[in-house]
């Protein structure tokens, strides 16, 4: 079974203080640091780019785990791998077959990590289905790109649950990975329909405690692992 990983958005946090936000994970154990990357086109925000994913890897080692919400991802993939991404999730709105093809050379000749993105009501492309193992991580969104702090779409529970299904019939180590309003007391939800990469913004960074909020994600999501 494919393990339950942790993955704090700093999105959640103070922007002026996201050195502090990468210590909180680090404390807190997180397996990898979730880095949302907003250009105010492909969603409607914009927050940073790779000047700062490139300043916060001077802080840690931890595994960066870009998610790119921008709508010419071919233009900025090299600089985010410069940056120092260790995972680099394109959105399938933006791609095609050959598109993401020619990321994939891209970003594995550098020897890190593709995903592919879903929006909530984006289903899985046949394309994608057909390459699902060049994929590291499939990002299914329970909420639209663009903000933390929304509550998860449970609209979305029966494709996550397809595509939990068609991952285990090819028998392929992609992660999935849940991103938007998951909170302890839904994890389970999730869980249980296959999503193992966790993401979470405001359940860990508007927490009183963030560094706690880190083990009490993970301690629910094993728990109702367990309970499968
Ligand atoms: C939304 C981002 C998410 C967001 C998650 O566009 O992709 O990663 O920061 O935050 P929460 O967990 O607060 O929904
Ligand atoms: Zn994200």
């Amino acid at each position: 079974m494919k393990p339950i990983r942790i993955a704090p958005s700093i999105l959640a946090w103070d922007l002026g203080d996201l050195g502090e936000a990468v210590n909180i994970s680090v404390k807190g154990g997180a397996d990898q640091l979730h880095l949302d990357v907003i250009d105010g086109h492909f969603a409607p925000n914009i927050t940073f780019g790779p000047g700062t994913v490139k300043a916060l890897r001077k802080r840690s080692d931890l595994r960066f785990d870009t998610h790119l919400m921008i709508d010419r991802p071919q233009a900025y993939a090299e600089k985010f791998l410069d940056a120092g991404s260790d995972i680099l999730t394109f959105h399938a709105e933006v791609l095609d077959g050959p598109g993401f093809d020619e990321l994939h050379r891209k970003v594995r000749s550098r020897g890190k990590e593709i995903g592919l993105a879903i929006k909530p009501e984006t289903p899985l492309p046949g394309w994608a289905a057909d390459r699902l193992d060049k994929l590291s991580t499939i990002i299914v969104m329970t909420v639209n790109p663009g903000f933390s702090g929304q509550s998860m779409d449970m609209a979305v529970m029966p494709k996550l649950e397809a595509i939990g299904e068609l991952f285990e019939e090819r028998g392929v180590a992609t992660d999935i990975e849940i991103d938007g309003g998951v909170e302890p007391e839904n994890v389970h939800e999730v869980v249980k329909r296959g999503g193992n990469v966790l993401v979470d913004g405001a359940g860990i960074y508007a927490k009183k405690d963030p560094v706690a909020a880190i083990g009490v994600l993970r301690e629910k999501a094993e728990r109702a692992r367990a309970e499968q």
